[in-house]
């Protein structure tokens, strides 16, 4: 396999952390992760390795840790670039410990740029989220659709992230391509890698798959009164596969000089919004398995409807999804069986 040059994954034993790490030792590169194991588990190095045959190297840093960061910086030397995932995620408990998302997130991210500054590695593409449109008036969402303050503190250090990071590069070399995320569920195709939240998911994919196995007895949709054709929440689901081969583009876009910007944006999504009833139904006909769930109750913060325009990606990454929503679920069922050590 060609050497390429080390790239830093930060949070690259999560979920779509793991996903963006087989992709790259796939391309050619060598990749070095940076995780603080806060949700994710080391064995997910040998999974890589059973995918790609290389194990990357791991440091156990925590981002928040600046003396860690910084001696991590000192010694690591030429990276040719640096993908930012290692956040805290989960929305409703950002609601309750907002001091600790903010923290966590924000801190982390300062820490990482000072790093990436003292060492003059200044190429970085950022996790972002769709969250940082908030409710939007305009469907489909494009990169000029105005942000609005998100719902959660969780969705706001997304926000906060992106403007500091386009800061901190109208002042230095920074250059970043920050990726904002639709709604990212499925597993690798070879059921090898895949979401494995620590605790109760909050997600509905892992919800799905997690109810479907007994894992849980039932699971709940979360309102079907909103003013949607099926009165669900509508979600513009994405393969993490495909998500994870936009980062590889989106740094050699960086590698390459063709960025026309120091910050730039880029929706990453299908472009087709389904319905929870829908994704449900999908993941039923697709797996044959009947799923018990009841209809609950709104929860709180949701937005009713978002998806996006891909347009942005489609041309300027050249990049399109591939893969549609019976592979999402399919491989996300897959992956569940494998977990509970069934050949699926
Ligand atoms: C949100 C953010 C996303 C962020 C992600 C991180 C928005 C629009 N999206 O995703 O940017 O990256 O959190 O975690 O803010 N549902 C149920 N029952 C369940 C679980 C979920 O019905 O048990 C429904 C939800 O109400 C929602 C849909 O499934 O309509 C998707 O929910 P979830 O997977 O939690 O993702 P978002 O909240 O959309």
């Amino acid at each position: 396999m060609s050497n390429k040059g080390k790239v830093l994954v930060t949070g690259g034993t999560g979920f779509i952390g793991q996903h963006t790490v087989a992709e790259l030792i796939e391309s050619g590169y060598e990749v070095i992760i940076l995780d603080n194991l806060a949700n994710s588990k080391k064995s997910v190095l040998d999974q890589i390795e059973k995918v790609t045959g290389v194990k990357p190297s791991f440091y156990q840093i925590d981002l928040v840790n600046k003396t860690d960061v910084l001696n991590f910086f000192d010694q690591i030397g030429h990276l040719e670039g640096v993908i930012h995932f290692a956040a805290l995620k989960a929305v409703g408990e950002s609601v309750q410990q907002p001091l600790m998302y903010y923290q966590n997130n924000l801190i982390g991210l300062l820490n990482l740029l000072e790093g990436m500054r003292n060492s003059n590695n200044q190429k970085l593409v950022f996790s972002s989220s769709c969250t940082v449109y908030g409710q939007p008036e305009v469907l489909p969402v494009t990169e000029k659709s105005p942000k609005i303050r998100p719902e959660s503190p969780y969705g706001n250090t997304k926000s906060i992230s992106e403007e500091i990071i386009e800061d901190v590069s109208k002042v230095t070399d920074l250059t970043s391509i920050n990726l904002r995320y639709f709604n990212p569920i499925g597993a690798h195709p070879t059921a090898l890698l895949g979401e494995e939240p620590i605790g109760n998911p909050n997600n509905v994919m892992p919800v799905i798959t997690q109810t479907a196995i007994g894992k849980r007895d039932s699971m709940t949709v979360f309102g079907n009164d909103y003013s949607t054709p099926d009165g669900t929440c509508i979600r513009d689901y994405i393969h993490v596969v495909d998500l994870a081969k936009a980062h590889v583009i989106a740094l050699e876009r960086i590698l390459s000089n063709k960025c026309t910007s120091k910050t730039e944006y880029f929706n990453l999504g299908t472009g087709n919004g389904f319905s929870v009833l829908q994704l449900i139904n999908a993941f039923e006909s697709n797996t044959g398995v009947k799923l018990n769930y009841k209809i609950g109750p709104r929860r709180e913060g949701d937005v009713v409807s978002i998806y996006a325009d891909t347009s942005l990606a489609n041309e300027v990454l050249g990049w399109t999804a591939q893969l549609g929503i019976d592979e999402m679920v399919l491989s996300a069922w897959k992956w569940e069986l494998y977990l509970k050590g069934i050949n699926p």
